[in-house]
């Protein structure tokens, strides 16, 4: 995109709505999902019938779940903090226990593990796909380490099948091979190999919260296993247990009957998606400085965000520079996702050791999320590369 092109999209093209750094809504309904709600209302309105969340409607959206992402037991909650806190409770840590967790994440998945009375052992990431680094992982494992908990980052799959090698390869004194749990939150629906997030880990788990991929009326999420016996403990444990302790993290009805409906649609969504990322790589081919998305071979990206880096001179200030200009000159706000978690986490920070995280504090300082959505339309997606473009010569000239 030459200087003269960029001006004059710049000067034409402002969007009307500005986008959010990561939109409030990060899918949308359409005329089905609004009738699913009048449906479920007018079915469920009715004394011998109600809003029971451990009826049909839940039980049919756990079906299409497991079959869609091909894992055997799906269980829907009312989010992807409280599947993590049930895999966590499901694992059954003891303390002094350790769970490995990439540092370059959102904090839910640390604090499950802290919530649970278990240490948080972070690891670094691939500096190209923000993933758990298996090399990384397998170095910081004890005789303590229970589990390792990648992040399916930003809309990616992780290499799930090298940790999985890495848990067989180092199993547990007591417990036998560490188990593997996904927080795929940002990343229902992406790929590996052809294959969903899902099937793989002990316990992966899914959140529909209002800015995700596909979204439950604002909160919701599920977790997946083939594990009968974790299965049968996350039931429990979302509906005031029974064996185990438990208490109420239920989806309602009405969301499992949108649920339904986003999840069929989940898929043109997330190529809406790639569309405005395959776009935009076109748009960005040749920005100078910015290290675009990478995606490799094997992965299917959803692109729940589109994660670019600033090169390491230009870490810290030089970004929030940048980040300042996008947002105050062309209202354009971009997210840091994410930074360590401990750094966005007053009680991660005091909670865990962080001491030794050079890759991960440098990335902190270099990442940035431009606003992505299905609905983008090229105009806009041209005015946000334009931006970009200009912010970048005129933060390399400062
Ligand atoms: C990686 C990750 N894990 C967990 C969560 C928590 O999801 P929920 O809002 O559904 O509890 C989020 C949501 O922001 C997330 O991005």
């Amino acid at each position: 995109m030459d200087a003269d092109r960029r001006k004059e999209i710049i000067a034409t093209q402002k969007p009307e709505i500005p986008w959010a750094n990561e939109p409030q809504m990060g899918g949308y309904y359409t005329q089905a999902e609004f009738d699913a709600v009048i449906r479920t209302m007018e079915e469920c309105n009715k004394p011998h019938v109600g809003f029971d969340a451990n009826g049909p409607i839940v039980q049919e959206f756990e079906r299409q779940i497991s079959a869609w992402c091909g894992a055997q037991y799906a269980i829907c909650n009312n989010g992807a903090g409280t599947g993590l806190d049930m895999a966590m409770m499901a694992l059954e840590l003891e303390p002094g226990d350790e769970v490995i967790v990439p540092a370059i994440n959102f904090k839910a998945a640390a604090l499950s593990v802290l919530g649970r009375g278990g240490t948080v052992v972070w690891c670094e990431v691939d500096e190209r796909t923000f993933q758990a680094d298996p090399e990384d992982v397998e170095r910081r494992i004890t005789d303590r380490t229970r589990a390792i908990y990648p992040v399916h980052m930003n809309g990616m799959a992780a290499p799930i099948d090298e940790y999985l090698e890495i848990a067989e390869r180092n199993p547990h004194p007591t417990h036998g091979p560490l188990k593997v749990i996904g927080d795929a939150a940002r990343s229902p629906g992406a790929k590996l190999h052809g294959q969903r997030v899902g099937s793989r880990a002990w316990i992966t788990v899914f959140s529909f919260h209002t800015m995700k991929l596909m979204t439950t009326l604002g909160e919701g999420g599920a977790v997946v296993t083939n594990d009968p016996d974790a299965a049968s403990r996350m039931r429990q444990i979302r509906g005031f247990g029974g064996d185990c302790w438990g208490t109420n993290y239920k989806l309602t009805n009405v969301q499992a009957a949108v649920g339904m409906v986003q999840l069929e649609r989940l898929e043109t969504m997330i190529e809406e998606r790639r569309a405005v990322a395959a776009e935009r790589d076109e748009l960005l081919k040749g920005i100078p400085e910015i290290t675009l998305p990478y995606c490799p071979e094997e992965c299917w990206h959803t692109y729940y965000l589109y994660t670019c880096l600033v090169p390491e001179e230009w870490a810290g200030d030089k970004r929030d520079r940048l980040l300042e200009i996008m947002r105050e000159e062309y209202g354009v706000p971009c997210v840091v996702a994410n930074p360590p978690a401990y750094q966005s986490s007053a009680y991660l920070d005091r909670n865990t050791d962080h001491s030794d995280l050079p890759r991960s504090e440098l990335l902190g300082r270099r990442i940035f999320c431009v606003p992505i959505h299905p609905l983008m339309p090229s105009s806009d997606n041209e005015y946000i590369c334009a931006a970009l473009w200009e912010t970048v010569e005129r933060v390399r000239n400062e």
